[in-house]
């Protein structure tokens, strides 16, 4: 009897909050349109007045076939994840859009040209996904244009790069195995990574450590920072490596990938190995080929959905 009493005691507590809960959220839900410029000034209702976007940012390419294999193809495969959105692009690279401009008249806005443009569409809802491997200089330039706009929507919320948190790198690298052939003691895969001058250059070292710990002779190196390929070279000698596959740790297989690691100049990577007495393989496919990166940048962008765009576990 006495059990019974508590019983329904504890019912009655658990219909009562639910009520409350329910009205605090019907309070809230009923404040937001009244908080909105655009309803203000339009007087139309939330649902018309919410016209959703994602800006998708990456530094480009003026290599056509690699652009639509690898940029276009995330582009599209976000596209096709979220049909309430309509899917723009930006690339950050100047020379690229002006390349592109000059060399083939296709038209590219700059994330601030295509910001711009979404405002005066009447965007409300902004999502800004780049396409960067690493937080670095590209990528706080994207933060600071849309902090520049961030009163011009009524959310506009960044998506982070590829490799940001602990659990990312360990993403990134179960995404690489989809590309990475079977590999015996004496063979390797050497990435080649942008590199930078930036803080951001320790990604690549993080990296690095993550694939090690998985027991893969894969190794990274940077063709603009640290480690280069004579640090790599050391430790294929080290781990008695005699067989080495190079595949871009890029987007895009594009400039430096078609030249820097491939080319038959002497100072590519190729060549340098070559040299080195290594027999090198080719994998000349950007990352945005690989359907893993292309669904990580689609995590990405439903993180940002969901209110965690920094991919923050629950504690
Ligand atoms: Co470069």
């Amino acid at each position: 009897m006495i059990s019974g009493k508590i019983k329904k005691y504890h019912v009655l507590m658990i219909v009562v909050f639910l009520i409350c809960s329910l009205l605090l959220a019907a309070c809230d839900n009923s404040q937001q349109p009244a908080d909105s410029e655009t309803d203000k000034d339009n007087g139309t209702s939330q649902e018309q007045a919410n016209k959703k976007g994602i800006l998708v940012v990456s530094f480009g390419t003026s290599y056509p076939d690699t652009r639509k294999a690898t940029i276009e193809a995330c582009e599209e495969k976000i596209a096709a994840s979220f049909p309430d959105y309509e899917v723009r692009r930006a690339f950050t690279s100047k020379m690229i859009i002006k390349k592109l401009k000059e060399r083939d008249n296709i038209e590219i806005d700059t994330p601030e040209e295509a910001l711009s443009k979404m405002k005066e569409d009447g965007f409300t809802e902004v999502i800004v996904q780049p396409l960067h491997i690493i937080p670095g200089i590209e990528y706080e330039e994207v933060l600071t244009v849309v902090n520049e706009f961030k009163d011009s929507f009524k959310e506009i919320t960044v998506g982070r790069p590829v490799l940001y948190g602990i659990e990312d790198y360990k993403a990134a690298v179960e995404t690489l195995k989809l590309q990475l052939p079977e590999l015996d003691k004496d063979q390797a895969v050497v990435l080649m990574g942008h590199g930078t001058s930036h803080p951001a250059n320790a990604c690549y070292s993080c990296l690095q450590s993550v694939l090690s710990d998985e027991g893969l002779n894969v190794f990274v190196g940077t063709v603009e920072g640290y480690p280069e390929i004579d640090d790599i070279i050391a430790k294929l000698k080290e781990n008695k490596i005699k067989e080495v596959t190079l595949m871009p740790y890029m987007l895009v297989a594009g400039d430096h990938a078609s030249n820097d690691m491939a080319g038959d100049e002497d100072d590519s990577w190729k060549s340098i190995l070559e040299k080195e007495g290594f027999a090198v393989n080719i994998y000349l496919h950007g990352l945005g080929e690989n359907p893993g990166y292309q669904d990580l940048y689609v995590q990405r962008v439903q993180d940002c959905i969901d209110g965690n765009p920094l991919g923050v576990e629950e504690e």
